[in-house]
């Protein structure tokens, strides 16, 4: 199969095609797409190297699927175009993620509404995807009325400026700034732009789009978005208040029968999520699980993910295999 990736030299698009390599994805023409200052550079893939493409160059190729992680503005401007050649993009940025015609895939929750006629299919925010994959088997069982969850998101989310940015503060160099303090051995409660009602872009991102995902609008989330000096992953601290009661063990088998999570919760051996251990991996990691002892029905959990692989490139490219595998292109 034809692949555009757009975004190739980006951080999201390298991880993609390490994950496209990783699980031998079948790609007969790979084409890898950045901005015009990269155009004629190479980039590796299964050991080989592919000269980089502008994007107007890759529509007239005609790839069957391009998976899009090149910022908001590039989908917005460019996904239609693909599209209308035919191409099935799958589309990392929030540019689409709430139109009401184009899906938000979390291949373990809803990629059974997937049909050919989605030519544009989008892929959620990455502190969504965790937070969600572990929701949802409760949710079915329980059902949730309100999620409060505040997270502790990894510099690797907003980019490469933002990984010098820390790199730079360990090492005491001065250099250029991706936020607008300091980040090591800081926490800024601040991921995306603010919007007019106080919140960040992020914090509303969590708060719409379980509901799109998981087709209900009953429960509400609302959401206190952090970044901290970490690059391994996303944590979340997250309660959740169900309409019934519960029981804890049968929680804990409930996530850990749950594809693509694993839970590690074992206080007696300090046996919890961390960046540190999700880093690389693709599953979402569930710990601390407990009764929020003030209030009926509520529980406590500590969520941790890649943000890279299962927030990004991996969900992408799952969206893809499902695409392929059922042939829905
Ligand atoms: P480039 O490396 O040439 O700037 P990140 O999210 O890590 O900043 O990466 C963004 C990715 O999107 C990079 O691969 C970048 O290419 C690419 N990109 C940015 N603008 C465009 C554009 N207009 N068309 C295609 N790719 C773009």
């Amino acid at each position: 199969m034809k692949i555009a990736i757009i975004g190739a030299t980006g951080m999201v698009g390298k991880v993609m095609l390490k994950v496209l390599e990783e699980r031998n994805f079948p790609i007969s023409e790979l084409i890898p797409v950045a901005s015009e200052r990269s155009v004629g550079k190479s980039i590796e893939y299964k050991g080989s190297p592919y000269k980089v493409v502008g994007i107007n160059d890759a529509i007239s190729m005609k790839p069957k699927i391009a998976l899009f992680s090149a910022g908001g503005d590039t989908s917005l401007k460019w996904a239609p175009k693909f599209a209308e050649a035919g191409t099935t993009v799958i589309d990392n940025s929030s540019a689409f993620r709430m139109d009401r015609d184009k899906k938000l895939v979390v291949p373990e929750i809803n990629a059974n509404l997937l049909t050919k006629k989605d030519k544009i299919i989008t892929n959620p925010n990455c502190s969504t995807i965790q937070l969600v994959l572990a929701l949802s088997p409760l949710h079915n069982k329980y059902k949730m009325k309100r999620v409060v969850v505040s997270t502790y998101q990894s510099v690797s989310g907003t980019g490469v400026k933002a990984v010098q940015q820390l790199e730079n503060e360990i090492n005491g160099i001065e250099g250029e700034m991706a936020y607008p303090h300091p980040i090591g051995r800081n926490a800024l409660p601040h991921c995306d732009v603010f919007e007019d009602n106080g919140y960040t872009k992020e914090e509303m991102k969590l708060a719409r789009e379980p509901q799109k995902i998981l087709d209900d609008r009953t429960f509400s989330v609302t959401a206190t978005a952090v970044r901290i000096p970490t690059s391994g992953g996303h944590s979340e601290s997250v309660n959740v208040q169900f309409e019934n009661d519960f029981n804890l063990q049968e929680v804990r088998e409930l996530l850990a029968e749950t594809k693509g999570v694993i839970v590690q919760d074992n206080p007696s051996t300090n046996t919890y999520p961390m960046p540190i251990l999700a880093h690389g991996k693709d599953a979402v990691f569930v710990g601390r699980i407990r009764r929020d002892e003030t209030q009926p029905n509520t529980l406590n959990m500590w969520i941790v993910s890649d943000n890279l692989r299962k927030g990004a490139a991996t969900n992408t490219v799952q969206i893809a295999e499902h695409l392929y595998v059922n042939r829905l292109l």
